[in-house]
């Protein structure tokens, strides 16, 4: 069966847009993980957009499995290696950037991606690389003694012929077997959808799936109405 990772970081967003308590990545994580959920994944950005330093500390207490999503930046390496998350996946990141934007740069960051994977690995942590689903960066991957690829999946979700996402598929399913037959486990993510997700969890080698923004706003719908009731009973209640 393929595991589900939940990403929380939306939930955040919401509060951040406050500055307010809630809505809590916690509560959403233990709801996550209490409809099955295999693991939780946040990201804590270098710019703090979302998720902030409590959040992954209380989560690293509280959930069962926890995937941190991090930069190759010192300050990011040192709360990873306090923190000790059961996964940390390594991910590009700009500061403009709305969302990850592509995989990591392995073959061209060798050195300082391999030094990083030895760091974290000495703490216990497994390790997970977010590369494009491209045969050269799972190569180089091999290369920094990592045990695990995520294939980003943001161009096969954007694709807009019929065309165009068959070959994207195609690229995600030979990346994935090569993955494997190099001895690393692989998972995927980015941008898959309730419409989109089938496809990508029928590939063999595809051991987890990792998840956040359709989630998030799909939990939002099916929230709406029981929100908008529970408010409504309440200021009838006050009327009496
Ligand atoms: N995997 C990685 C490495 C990511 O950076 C993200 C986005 O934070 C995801 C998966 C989840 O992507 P989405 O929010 O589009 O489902």
């Amino acid at each position: 069966m393929v595991r589900l990772g939940v990403n929380v970081d939306h939930v955040a967003t919401v509060r951040q847009a406050r500055r307010a308590p809630e809505p809590d990545p916690l509560e959403a994580a233990l709801l996550a993980q209490r409809a099955g959920a295999d693991s939780i994944i946040v990201h804590l950005r270098e710019d703090r957009r979302h998720i902030q330093d409590r959040d992954v500390e209380i989560l690293r207490k509280k959930v069962k499995r926890l995937n941190l999503e991090m930069a190759v930046t010192e300050e990011i390496l040192e709360i990873a290696c306090k923190i000790k998350p059961d996964q940390a996946t390594l991910v590009p990141e700009k500061r403009r950037e709305l969302t990850t934007e592509g995989g990591l740069d392995v073959a061209g960051n060798l050195k300082k991606i391999s030094k990083a994977v030895k760091r974290l690995k000495k703490e216990g942590i497994l390790i997970s690389l977010f590369i494009d689903p491209d045969l050269k960066q799972v190569k180089a991957s091999t290369k920094t003694g990592v045990q695990m690829v995520e294939l980003h999946t943001g161009c096969y979700a954007e694709a807009k012929s019929k065309t165009k996402k068959g070959k994207e598929l195609t690229r995600i399913s030979r990346a994935a077997k090569e993955a494997r037959e190099l001895g690393l486990a692989v998972s995927a993510g980015h941008g898959l959808t309730y419409w989109n997700v089938s496809r990508i969890a029928k590939i063999p080698e595809i051991e987890e799936l990792n998840i956040g923004h359709n989630i998030i706003a799909r939990a939002v719908m099916v929230g709406m109405k029981e929100a908008v009731e529970d408010m409504l009973n309440l200021i009838k209640r006050r009327k009496k």
